[in-house]
C-alpha cells in the first residue's frame, strides 16, 4: 500500500461543471467505489454517483477513473491509483446529469434500435426448445450473453465520439447473441438494423472495448461476427435481384 491519504479529484456539476479535490484515507483492499462512498458519506452529502449491487453484478457503477473507463466496485484503489493521485468523473460519451452521473438513456435506446430485444418464435403452450450447447451459434451467443450494460466499452469506443449514432459495441454485441439465438425469430430485421450506416461496418476494429469490458467479453468479435452476416445476406439478397 502507498501513501496514508489519497488526494481525489471528482467531477462536480453538469457538463460545464469542474473538479474538486478531497483527501480520502487509504484502506486495504479499497476500491474506487469505497473513495466515492466515503467521499459522500463523511465529506460533502451532495456528491451524486450510482451503484446497486457493489458485487460487479448490477452494471450500474461505471465512471472514469484516471481517464480509462472502469466498473467502480471491483476496480481496487491499489491497481490504478498514480501515487496518492485520483481522478473521477463520469463516463464519457454520455450526457452529465450530475457529479459521477452519465445519463445511459440513448446508451439503450442504442440497444433497442439495434433489435436487442428478444423475439420469441413460440409461445408458452409449445414445448421448451432443446438448444445443444455444443452447437456453433449456442457458443457464439454463450461468449457474449454475460454482458452487465455498465457502459464502460460504450465510454471506451472512440467511433461513439466521432460519430453519436453509431450503435456502439454494447448494443452490436447483443444483437449478436441474439442473431445466435435459434429460438429468436427476430431475422431478418436484426441483421437489417444493425448493416446500416451506423451500425457493425462503423467499427474500426481499435479494441478499446475489448480491453477494458469488466466481463472480459470481446464486442469486437461479435461486431466481426454482424459484419460475416450482414455481408451473407447482402449478397444472398443481391442472387435474388
Ligand atoms: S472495436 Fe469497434 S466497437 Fe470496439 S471500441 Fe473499437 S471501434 Fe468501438
Ligand atoms: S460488453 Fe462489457 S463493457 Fe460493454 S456494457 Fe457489456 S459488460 Fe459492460
Ligand atoms: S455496483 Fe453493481 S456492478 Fe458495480
Amino acid at each position: 500500500m502507498g501513501a496514508a491519504a489519497l488526494s481525489v479529484a471528482v467531477w462536480r456539476g453538469g457538463e460545464d461543471g469542474k473538479y474538486e479535490t478531497f483527501t480520502v484515507p487509504r484502506q486495504p483492499s479499497q476500491t474506487i467505489l469505497d473513495v466515492v462512498t466515503y467521499i459522500q458519506r463523511q465529506l460533502d452529502a451532495t456528491l451524486s454517483y450510482r451503484f446497486a449491487c457493489r458485487v460487479g453484478m448490477c452494471g450500474s457503477c461505471a465512471m472514469t477513473v484516471n481517464g480509462v473507463p472502469r466498473w467502480t466496485c471491483r476496480t481496487h484503489v491499489d491497481n490504478v491509483a498514480e501515487g496518492d493521485k485520483l481522478e473521477i468523473g463520469p463516463l464519457r460519451n454520455m450526457p452529465v446529469v450530475k457529479d459521477l452521473v452519465a445519463d445511459m438513456g440513448e446508451f439503450f435506446d442504442k440497444w433497442a434500435r439495434a433489435r436487442g430485444q428478444f423475439k420469441p418464435s413460440a409461445t408458452k403452450q409449445d414445448p421448451f426448445a432443446r438448444i445443444d450447447p455444443r452447437s456453433p451459434a449456442r457458443q457464439e451467443a454463450d461468449a457474449g450473453i454475460e454482458c452487465i450494460g455498465c457502459g464502460v466499452c460504450y465510454a471506451a469506443c472512440d467511433v461513439v465520439t466521432w460519430r453519436p449514432e453509431y450503435l456502439g459495441p454494447a448494443a452490436l454485441n447483443r444483437a449478436w447473441t441474439l442473431v445466435n439465438d435459434a429460438r429468436d425469430a427476430g431475422q431478418p430485421e436484426r441483421l437489417a438494423a444493425v448493416a446500416g450506416d451506423a451500425g457493425c461496418h462503423s467499427c474500426h476494429t481499435m479494441m478499446s472495448c475489448t480491453e477494458l469490458c469488466p466481463k472480459k467479453l470481446s464486442p469486437t468479435r461479435s461486431i466481426a461476427g454482424l459484419k460475416r452476416a450482414t455481408w451473407s445476406l447482402a449478397l444472398t439478397m443481391g442472387d435474388e435481384a
